[in-house]
C-alpha cells in the first residue's frame, strides 16, 4: 500500500470524543497509516491503546515541553516500557517551547536531553517539537549526534536544514497558510525524499477547512499544495511521503 499517510495526530484528544469511531473508519477507507503521539504518560498510554485496537495506528511515546511540570524518573521508567511495544515507533513529542515557557528554558533543555539518551537507549527515532527554540534545539540535539527522527511542523528555515541531516521535515496545514513564506521556501528547496505528511490533529487545520477541527484525511490538501508547489504530481507526492513515513518509522510495507 502507497495510500496517504499521517506522521503526526492525537486521536486521543477530547476534540475526537464525539466522533472517534467515525475518523478512524473514513482513516481506514482512505488512507495508508497514521501514527498517533503522545504528549504525556497519559496520552502515550492512550496512543498504545489505540495502536492495539487499530492496524492502521502506530503510536509514538512522548512528553511534550509544555507537559514537563512534575517530570521524574518514573515517567522515564513508564515511557521506557512502552517503547517495548511492538507498535511503538518513535519517541515523541519531545523538544522545546519558549513560545509558552510552560517550565524555564534550563529545565527544559535538560529533561529534552534526558528524552534524547532514552532515545538512544530504545534505539527509536524521535518526534520533536520546537517553538521559538531552534538555536536551543540544534545545540542540544548536537550532544546526541546518533539522533534521528523528524522536526514535526517545522518551523525553522532553509538555512538549518544541512544541521538537521538524520532528520525528515513534517509538513502540515501551516503550508495552505497565506503567511507560510518560509514554510513554501523550505518545501520548494528540500528534496521530497526529505518531507513527510502530517496534520497534528485536531490542531493546524489546512484551508479549505480553517477554523474547523483538522482530522487526518485532510494531509490530502496538504500533498496537493506539495505537489503544486515542487511541480510533482499529487500521486508521487503521496507514494514518496509514504515512502518516507516508512522509513523513519521503522513500519514495513
Ligand atoms: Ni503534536
Amino acid at each position: 500500500m502507497s495510500g496517504l499517510t499521517d506522521t503526526h495526530v492525537h486521536l486521543d484528544m477530547r476534540e475526537f470524543r464525539q466522533d472517534r469511531a467515525e475518523v478512524l473508519e473514513r482513516i481506514k477507507e482512505n488512507m495508508d497509516f497514521v501514527v498517533n503521539i503522545g504528549c504525556d504518560v497519559k496520552s502515550s498510554r492512550e496512543s498504545v491503546r489505540l495502536a492495539e485496537k487499530y492496524p492502521f495506528v502506530y503510536a509514538a511515546v512522548g512528553i511534550h515541553p509544555s507537559d514537563i511540570t512534575g517530570f521524574c524518573y518514573e515517567w522515564e521508567v513508564e515511557l521506557e516500557k512502552l517503547c517495548k511495544h511492538p507498535k511503538v515507533v518513535a519517541l515523541g513529542e519531545i523538544g522545546l517551547d519558549y513560545h509558552w515557557m510552560t517550565e524555564p528554558a534550563e529545565v527544559q533543555r535538560e529533561v529534552f536531553g534526558e528524552l534524547l539518551s532514552l532515545a538512544g537507549k530504545v534505539k527509536k527515532p524521535v518526534v520533536i517539537h520546537t517553538r521559538d527554540a531552534m538555536d536551543d534545539t540544534l545545540r542540544v540535539l548536537s550532544d546526541f549526534p546518533e539522533t534521528r527522527g523528524i522536526m514535526h511542523c517545522y518551523p525553522g528555515s532553509v538555512a538549518e536544514i544541512p544541521r538537521l541531516k538524520n532528520f525528515y521535515f513534517g509538513i502540515g496545514g501551516v503550508l495552505t497558510f497565506p503567511n507560510s513564506k518560509n514554510l513554501r521556501e523550505v518545501v520548494q528547496k528540500t528534496a521530497i525524499e526529505r518531507l513527510v505528511l502530517e496534520t497534528d490533529c485536531p490542531f493546524l487545520t489546512p484551508a479549505p477547512f480553517r477554523g474547523k477541527r483538522n482530522e487526518p484525511l485532510y494531509t490530502e490538501y496538504v500533498a496537493r499544495e506539495i505537489a503544486r508547489i515542487k511541480e510533482m504530481s499529487y500521486e508521487d507526492v503521496v507514494r514518496i511521503t509514504n515512502e518516507n513515513a516508512r522509513v523513519v518509522y521503522g513500519i514495513k510495507g
